[in-house]
């Protein structure tokens, strides 16, 4: 039975988010050999028919071979952002445009992580630029609080926009010989589970973006997906792998130990300060689109009824 203030708890095995794309593994991992993955409580098996993945970066049209699922019925399938992605039942939104990777100026990697937290928490977390100082005082060098200086949000269609301009690695000369290195950031979110974060250095002109899409898998299980992006005219895309690898390190540390997975949907319930408003905006957006969801749902259950 259902506890009060328990609907409004989101976990990744809710019937609403069947009407989503998600990811359910990266293009690279579908082979020949059949691949078991899971989805919102159900297993599929994926097969790849040949061995040629989807490319990007402007040869999206060059051919590639078709992956099927083994055996179960899924609404449909596709590959792009080098993710294979599946819509249990039609989906009420199509993916959004991530830019970088339909741009041959750039060149990009997936990398991948697993946590017993729901995809709703590590989202939630990826937007929260207020625990840069005592989560990422490693690897992005900031030790000060973080502040609502230069934060700004903007909400439109669902999705939310954060803008954030910042000071990172602030114990460090930077090219101008000053302290520090300024960094101004665009996290862009779309329910239910994907942020695109990109980013300008103003002081060298450097650019860099980073995608983190999550996979609801089970009710203790969420694949972690980041897309990292860079422009070919910088070639350390290994380092900046294997950073945005040690990045996500330092947050599931604090997120594989929370009390309760699952994402508290309500705003009114938890503590929220001015600096996280990215949050309650993400929260709020995400709700209307599971209505979204739940309100297709019905109509499909009304017309059978009805036939
Ligand atoms: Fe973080």
């Amino acid at each position: 039975m259902m506890q009060p203030g328990e609907d409004i708890l989101l976990d990744n095995d809710d019937a609403r988010l069947r009407r989503a794309w998600h990811p359910v593994a990266r293009s690279v991992d579908v082979t020949s050999t059949p691949l078991a993955v899971h989805l919102n409580g159900d297993e599929y098996t994926l097969v790849r028919h040949g061995d040629v993945a989807r490319a990007g970066h402007g040869l999206e049209d060059a051919p590639f071979s078709a992956i099927e699922v083994i055996g179960d019925v899924t609404w449909g399938l596709q590959e792009v952002y080098g993710l294979v992605w599946i819509a249990q039942e039609r989906p009420v939104a199509e993916l959004p445009p991530i830019l970088e990777w339909f741009d041959q100026g750039y060149h990009s990697g997936v990398l991948t992580r697993s946590t017993v937290a729901s995809a709703g928490v590590l989202i939630d977390n990826f937007l929260d630029v207020t625990h840069f100082s005592y989560l990422h005082r490693q690897s992005f060098g900031r030790s000060r609080p973080v502040t609502d200086d230069g934060y700004a949000i903007a909400t439109t269609d669902g999705r939310v926009q954060l803008t954030h301009d910042t000071v990172l690695q602030e114990g460090r000369r930077n090219s101008a010989g000053g302290l520090g290195q300024r960094r101004i950031a665009t996290y862009t979110y779309w329910p239910p589970y994907i942020t695109h974060l990109q980013m300008v250095f103003p002081e060298d002109g450097a650019q860099a973006a980073a995608t983190l899409i999550c996979q609801p898998e089970s009710k203790h299980s969420t694949k972690a997906y980041v897309l990292v992006l860079l422009p070919l005219s910088d070639p350390d895309l290994d380092d900046q792998i294997n950073f945005s690898d040690r990045v996500l390190s330092e947050d599931l540390v604090i997120i594989d130990k929370m009390a309760d997975a699952r994402l508290m949907l309500s705003w009114k319930s938890e503590l929220h300060t001015r600096a996280d408003r990215a949050s309650i905006e993400m929260r709020r957006s995400l709700s209307k689109f599971l209505d979204l969801c739940e309100a297709a749902q019905s109509a499909v259950d009304q017309k059978e009824v009805l036939v």
